[in-house]
């Protein structure tokens, strides 16, 4: 065996990651045959209808304009206070909850997972989330020694299941003093689904439940990525309300991004904001966070924060922000209604879908399937259980004609298989 060098605990498969790996095919295919003769549904980015990165001008003209201090200088580890302030009101909008909220800083909604995992559970806890899920929920929990283990995001009639998420949440309580859930909700990554209303009650209603043991501590992690492209801005926020006055064993810790809704991805910008009824929940919620914060990365990326401070707190700016943001939005709501639209026409199964980036389509060797979509120029990414299709990154053209070339190479892959049994 030749010589190792790395911790017990660092060593990893040497896998490269098969998203860049199949992102980086697209674009070879791109240069080699042109852009308009490949569909790259790889890319978890919003990519006009060339299929060219968006970049908001009203983001990035405002970025441009800061003095060189506000980029250059150190930051306060929790964040500046301002960022801090625009946080919350961006976040919250009109259904700030009721209770005390706290925010710190964090290098995007991956840095807000990593701070709240590393805080709230212990070495070896089970993290709930559901069977779909993105990726990095386990390499950002299992750096550190936790395990990520699922419910069933979806019952037989392709509804919320909420029997599932039942049971594996209890069978958590009856293990661990700690039940971290992780509920990416609205506008799903991978699927696009987005909790209801009535759903959140019910998940409210059971942690109520397991609650009533003192003993429990109850943390829902509520990764809000995409919120800014689910639907309308005030009604895909209105469950925030639920979070008001819950019991003080039950802490609410929201993955705050500028990733997406900004298209600040490279930036590194976010925030995790704590949700609780009790002073001393929140004080100690900010006090391990900062220390995370100068553990891990120190202070944040100080002039994506004053960017987001100048647009949220100034009314015209924020008004033409979001001008830019909804017309985007529209552009992503009228390629997912085509895909989706066509599928059903088609007959391709795919997951419910509300809201959001993509598109999931549950099959049998996904992988291989996706090896044979390469054949007509399609590029998407294996799941465990599945395809994702990102319609954030392909035009309405492409998302029109994309259902019945994935439907064709399922059938194909699955005759394929018939042969090779007999
Ligand atoms: C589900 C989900 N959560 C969180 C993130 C965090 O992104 P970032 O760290 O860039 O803010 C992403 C990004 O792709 C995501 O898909």
């Amino acid at each position: 065996m030749s010589q190792s060098m790395v911790a017990k605990h660092s060593m990893w498969p040497r896998q490269k990651d098969i998203i860049f790996n199949l992102s980086e095919r697209a674009q070879r295919a791109e240069k080699s045959i042109g852009k308009d003769n490949v569909i790259n549904a790889t890319i978890g980015a919003l990519m006009d209808d060339y299929g060219t990165l968006i970049t908001m001008d009203t983001v990035y003209n405002e970025y441009k304009s800061l003095d060189n201090k506000d980029i250059s200088a150190y930051a306060s580890l929790e964040g500046q206070p301002d960022y801090l302030e625009a946080v919350k009101k961006v976040c919250f909008k009109e259904y700030m909850p009721d209770g005390y909220i706290k925010a710190v800083a964090s290098p995007g909604g991956s840095g807000a997972i990593k701070l709240a995992t590393w805080n709230y559970t212990e070495e070896g806890d089970q993290i709930l989330t559901s069977d779909w899920f993105w990726s990095p929920y386990v390499s950002i929990t299992e750096e550190t020694g936790r395990k990520v283990s699922t419910y069933q995001l979806f019952d037989e009639n392709n509804n919320f299941n909420f029997n599932s998420f039942k049971k594996e949440f209890l069978n958590i309580a009856s293990k661990q003093e700690r039940i971290f859930t992780i509920l990416n909700t609205p506008a799903h990554n991978p699927t696009g689904y987005s909790v209801s209303d009535d759903e959140w009650d019910k998940i409210i209603g059971l942690s109520k439940e397991v609650a009533t043991n003192q003993d429990k501590k109850i943390i829902l992690f509520v990764d809000i990525a995409y919120i800014d492209f689910a639907s309308d801005d005030n009604a895909s926020r209105k469950f925030f309300k639920k979070f008001s006055n819950l019991p003080e064993n039950i802490l609410v810790i929201v993955g705050f991004s500028m990733s997406k809704g900004f298209t600040a991805y490279g930036m590194r910008m976010g925030a995790a904001i704590c949700i609780t009824a009790s002073e001393n929940v929140a004080e100690e919620f900010y006090y391990g966070c900062v220390h995370s914060c100068r553990a891990n990365w120190s202070n944040c990326n100080r002039g994506a924060m004053k960017l987001l401070s100048n647009i949220v707190q100034d009314e015209e700016k924020f008004e033409k922000y979001t001008q830019e943001k909804t017309l985007y939005k529209e552009m992503l709501k009228r390629r997912a209604k085509v895909f989706v639209e066509e599928a059903e026409k088609v007959g391709l199964d795919i997951l419910p879908y509300r809201d959001g980036f993509f598109v999931s389509i549950p099959c049998d060797n996904p992988r291989e399937v996706c090896e044979e979509l390469t054949k007509d120029n399609l590029y998407l990414v294996p799941l465990k259980a599945g395809l994702r299709f990102a319609v954030c990154a392909v035009n309405e053209n492409k998302c029109k004609v994309s259902p019945s070339i994935i439907k064709n190479a399922l059938q194909y892959i699955k005759n394929q298989k018939v042969v090779e049994k007999n």
